[in-house]
């Protein structure tokens, strides 16, 4: 299992505190919510953020774009190093040339789905994408409660993604804890992304460890 920590439940007034702890962690990826206040009702943080915490550290950048027309900012993303991509569906018109462009710009291509949003609107792109993301709440905050039809919704995309022969990784994000993620672990999840469970633990470092640990037993 893929973990990634969401630093949208960081301390942004000791973020380097944060970063250091994530980069002495076992989180395999920094998982970052970029939010425009259109697309979605909050607004987090942007490109100069992004690229201090670039700098402090070596974990891959999973870039989670919840903005309006994001194929704007292909470049600047690729600019950071990061190693994904993620654009929701529901911002892109023309989503098979947004994945591309980002395939072309050396990055993954990351789609991802509102909760709202049947995986059956992929079937025509996902060999297009090397990672499908499942929002598990309503895109723009952290902690809130897992909508649980997450689950059966990704043995659905699980399904579908070995029909169509995609290779794509599957990512959730939103209300992943320690009891949700065997749950999804066990539906087909590859990737979990985990905000508010991480740094709301008492210890961050070992609840990591324990998220990471979830697809392992089964
Ligand atoms: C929400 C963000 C998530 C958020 C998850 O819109 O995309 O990445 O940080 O937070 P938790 O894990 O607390 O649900
Ligand atoms: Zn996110």
């Amino acid at each position: 299992m893929i973990i990634a920590p969401s630093l949208l439940s960081a301390d942004f007034g000791h973020l380097a505190d944060d970063v250091e702890m994530l980069n002495s962690s076992m989180a395999d990826w920094m998982h970052l919510d970029v939010m425009d206040g259109m697309f979605v009702p909050n607004i987090s943080f942007g490109f100069p953020v992004i690229e201090s915490i670039a700098r402090m550290t070596c974990k891959p950048l999973d870039v989670h774009l919840m903005v309006e027309r994001p194929e704007r900012f292909t470049g600047r993303v690729a600019a950071l190093g990061a190693r994904v991509m993620n654009v929701h569906q529901e911002a892109c018109v023309h989503l098979h040339r947004t994945l591309t462009s980002i395939r072309e710009a050396g990055m993954l291509a990351g789609v991802t789905l509102n909760p709202a949003t049947p995986v059956s609107v992929l079937e025509d792109v996902v060999c297009e994408a090397d990672v499908v993301m499942l929002m598990g709440v309503n895109p723009g905050f952290g902690g809130q409660v897992f909508i649980e039809n997450t689950v059966v919704k990704t043995s659905r995309l699980k399904e579908m993604l070995l029909r169509r022969g995609s290779g794509a990784l599957i990512e959730i994000d939103g209300g992943v804890n320690r009891e949700t993620a065997a749950r999804l672990a066990a539906a087909g999840a590859d990737i979990l992304v985990a905000g508010s469970s991480v740094f709301g633990a008492a210890d961050p470092v070992s609840e990591i460890a324990h998220l990471k640990s979830c697809g392992a037993l089964l």
